[in-house]
């Protein structure tokens, strides 16, 4: 009798499910990847069983269900772009929401009584605190990506039969070891780290420091920017957590550090030994000044605790966008745009 134990990964193509697919196999589970490749890549996919098609199809999910009997779901499958779903809150809906709540219920009636699913930091909206952000603290999104996903959140804790675990990620950023051949790969680039890696190779024009006026000891923006590896890592803990009996909770996964962006910028300009090229701009509409988790509960309750730092997420970016692989990708997405 095979002990590997299976876990349905929908979205398990893109960024943050590839890496967790990946931690899964290192762990001893088998994760079955279900994503339509919307915008997940099926080279990503290569630590179990892969299967194309949408989470909302449910004959495709009780079929999947039956054939490899999975002891948990893991849900990315999501939109994230902040800006997008301002301009197009029904796709968020639809996908965040709608497809999101037909999954939850298609796996727990097939018997799949455990998911985690990946929420944000988003939920918390613009926090009425210069402290770190617990849990407890008030969800008010201010956009349809933070809304739709706080709206996913609050359904699944409507399914009583299910036990369930809302990861709210801080700023996920990194890559695997580049033996490993993952990282993330969109295009167009809007997240800081790799765009700012881009800016030093030339790939995209000098990198925009959105706001100079923030209440910040340097006047630009604070994050929080947790690895890649050690926000898989947590799904690992959060699974074990869910075999052991653990109840249906809520944990944020950040670092509990703040860098502004003139942080990282100093960072990619130490680690590539390269002036990095930067223009001072406007704020951004709806960033919120600091936003720094407080992974406390995570620690307590999850043994977990992320163990890499802004130098390793710089540097691993910096050794991903240098691989074979992602110089395909890359050139690839530019040659669609032109
Ligand atoms: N920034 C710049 N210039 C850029 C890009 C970003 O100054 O070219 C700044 C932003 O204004 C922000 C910080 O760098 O202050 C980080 O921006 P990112 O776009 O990398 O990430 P966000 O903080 O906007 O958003 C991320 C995820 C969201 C999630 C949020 C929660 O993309 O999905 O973290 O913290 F909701």
């Amino acid at each position: 009798m095979s002990t590997t134990q299976n876990v349905l990964v929908t979205g398990g193509a893109g960024y943050i499910g590839s890496h967790v697919a990946w931690r899964l196999l290192e762990n001893g589970y088998t994760p079955i990847v279900v994503d339509n490749l919307c915008h997940g890549h099926e080279w990503a996919v290569k630590f179990g069983p892969f299967v194309q098609g949408d989470i909302a199809d449910e004959d495709l999910i009780r079929k999947v269900c039956e054939q490899y009997k999975p002891i948990a779901l893991i849900h990315f499958a999501a939109f994230l772009d902040v800006a997008e779903s301002v301009a197009q809150p029904e796709k968020y809906w639809d996908n965040n929401l709608r497809k999101a709540s037909i999954l939850f219920k298609t796996v727990a009636d097939c018997g799949v009584k455990r998911i985690i699913f990946s929420s944000t930091a988003a939920t918390y909206g613009i926090p009425d605190t210069e402290d770190s952000i617990t849990e407890q603290m008030p969800t008010s999104p201010i956009n349809p990506y933070g809304e739709s996903k706080l709206a996913a959140e609050k359904f699944l804790r409507t399914l009583t039969d299910v036990q369930s675990v809302c990861l709210r990620y801080f700023n996920a950023s990194g890559a695997a070891p580049v033996s490993v051949g993952l990282g993330a790969a969109h295009w167009p680039v809007t997240h800081l780290i790799p765009r700012i890696v881009l800016a030093v190779s030339g790939h995209v024009p000098p990198i925009s420091v959105f706001g100079t006026d923030y209440p910040t000891p340097d006047g630009s923006a604070i994050r929080d920017y947790i690895h890649v590896t050690d926000l898989a890592d947590a799904h690992v803990a959060t699974l074990r957590y869910l075999q052991d009996g653990g109840a249906t909770d809520v944990f944020n996964l950040g670092r509990g550090v703040g860098y502004s962006v003139r942080d990282v910028i100093d960072q990619v300009a130490k680690s590539l030994g390269q002036e990095v090229p930067l223009v001072y701009a406007d704020r951004r509409a709806g960033d919120p000044p600091r936003l720094v988790a407080n992974p406390s509960k995570a620690g307590e309750i999850l043994g977990w605790k992320a163990k890499l730092d802004l130098q390793d997420i710089v540097a691993s970016v910096c050794a991903w966008h240098q691989s074979d692989r992602y110089s395909s990708y890359l050139q690839e997405a530019r040659a669609k745009q032109a």
